[in-house]
C-alpha cells in the first residue's frame, strides 16, 4: 500500500474483453484502491488511449495487465475442422457467416509491453506465465512494479526467483482465466495465501471469490498484503459488462459457474450457458479465442447471453449493483 500510495488494500482485477473499462479503473483508483486496465486484447495504440482516459479521470496510480507470451501450440487440420464444425450451427442461429479462423489470433506482446513502458503505470501485472529478465528489467527501469500470477506454490517460487515485486495468488474460485501455467491448480484462496506466505517474503495479492469485507479481511489475516477482486465489480455502473451479461449475473445462484475451455481454449471460470455446454472440441488458446470472437461480439450486440463468455467467480450470486466507489466501500469500509 505504501509503495503504491493506496488508501484501500483492494486491487481491481484487470478484466480484458469488455468489463474492465478505463472508467472503472479510474473510479477504483480515485476511491483509494488500485484500478487496473485489462489490456491483453488491446493494440499498443489502444493501450495508450485507455491509459490516457484513466489519467483524464484521476491522478492516482493504476495498473495495466497483459498475458505473458507463449509459443503458439500446434493445431492439426482435423482439430481445426472439428472446431469450425462445432461452431457452425451457432453462427447459423445468429445469422452470422460460417466461422473462420482469422490470420492474426493475438496481439504482439512485445509491442504491447512497449506501450505499457511508454505509459508508465504504477504497476504492471501479467498472467499465464513468466517474463524474461530483459522485460522485468525494462519495467524496473521505468519505475513500474511487476506482479506475476500464480495458482500454486511452485509458480510462486518461480516468479519470486524471476524477481517480481509481488505475487498475485489466484484461488480456484476466481472468475475468468486460470492465470497459472505449470499445472491446473484450483486451490482454496486462503489456503494458497498461507502456503505462499510460507515460501516468500514478497507482497502477496490474494484473488478468487473475495466478495465481502469479512472475506477481504480474512485474506489479509491469512498473510496477504492486498486483495484483487473482479467479480465483485462486474455489475458496477462504470464497468463495460454488456446488458445480457449483467442480467445473467443478476440471476446467478450458488453453483452456476463452471470451468470451461469452450470460448478461448484456455481454462476459465464463468456462468454456465449454451457454449460451455455445447462446445466440446475447442482449439487451444489463442486460436479458439480468435475463432469465437465474432460469435461473442454478435451475442453482446443482440443480447444473447447464451453465446457470451460470462466470466465470473464462484461468488457471482453474491455480486451487487452500484457505483465502483460504493462496491469498493462494501469490501473495505475503512
Ligand atoms: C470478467 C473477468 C475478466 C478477467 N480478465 C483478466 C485479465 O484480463 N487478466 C488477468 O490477469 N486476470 C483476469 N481475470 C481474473 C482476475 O484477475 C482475478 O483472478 C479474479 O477476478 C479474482 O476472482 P473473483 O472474480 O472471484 O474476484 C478476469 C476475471 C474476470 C471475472
Amino acid at each position: 500500500m505504501q509503495r503504491l500510495g493506496l488508501r484501500v488494500p483492494v486491487v481491481l482485477a484487470p478484466m480484458a474483453g469488455g468489463p474492465g473499462t478505463p472508467q472503472l479503473a479510474a473510479a477504483i483508483s480515485q476511491a483509494g484502491g488500485l484500478g487496473s486496465l485489462g489490456a491483453a486484447y488491446l493494440s499498443p495504440t489502444q493501450i495508450a488511449e485507455a491509459g490516457a482516459v484513466v489519467r483524464a479521470h484521476t491522478e492516482r496510480p493504476f495498473g495495466v495487465n497483459l498475458f505473458a507470451p507463449q509459443p503458439l501450440p500446434p493445431v492439426t487440420q482435423a482439430q481445426r475442422e472439428a472446431a469450425l464444425a462445432e461452431l457452425a450451427p451457432l453462427h447459423a442461429e445468429l445469422g452470422l457467416p460460417p466461422p473462420a479462423l482469422p490470420e492474426r489470433t493475438q496481439e504482439d506482446f512485445s509491442a504491447q509491453l512497449g506501450a505499457v513502458l511508454a505509459l508508465r503505470p504504477a504497476a504492471f501485472s501479467f498472467a499465464f506465465g513468466r517474463l524474461g529478465g530483459v522485460e522485468l528489467e525494462a519495467l524496473r527501469g521505468q519505475g513500474i512494479l511487476a506482479f506475476g500470477t500464480a495458482t500454486g506454490v511452485e509458480e510462486v517460487l518461480a516468479l519470486a526467483a524471476d524477481g517480481v515485486d509481488a505475487v498475485i495468488v489466484q484461488g480456484g474460485a476466481a472468475g475468468g482465466h486460470r492465470g497459472g501455467w505449470l499445472r491446473e491448480e484450483l486451490a482454496d484462496t486462503l489456503t494458497l495465501v498461507r502456503a505462499a506466505r510460507e515460501v516468500t517474503a514478497l507482497p502477496i495479492i490474494a484473488a478468487g471469490g473475495l466478495m465481502t469485507a469479512v472475506e477481504v479481511r480474512a485474506a489479509l489475516d491469512a498473510g496477504a498484503e492486498l486483495v484483487q477482486c473482479g467479480t465483485a465489480f462486474l455489475r458496477a455502473a462504470e464497468a463495460g459488462t454488456p446488458p445480457p451479461y449483467r442480467a445473467a449475473l443478476a440471476k446467478a445462484h450458488p453453483g452456476t459457474t463452471t470451468l470451461t475451455r469452450s470460448f478461448s481454449g484456455r481454462l476459465a471460470r464463468g456462468l454456465v450457458n449454451r457454449v460451455t455446454a455445447e462446445v466440446q472440441r475447442p482449439l487451444p488458446y489463442p486460436f479458439q479465442n480468435a475463432l469465437t470472437r465474432a460469435l461473442r461480439a454478435e451475442a453482446a450486440q443482440t443480447g444473447r447471453a447464451e453465446f457470451l463468455s460470462l466470466w465470473a467467480g464462484e461468488g457471482a450470486h453474491r455480486g451487487q449493483e452500484g457505483t465502483a466507489a460504493d462496491l469498493l466501500r462494501a469490501l473495505w469500509p475503512g
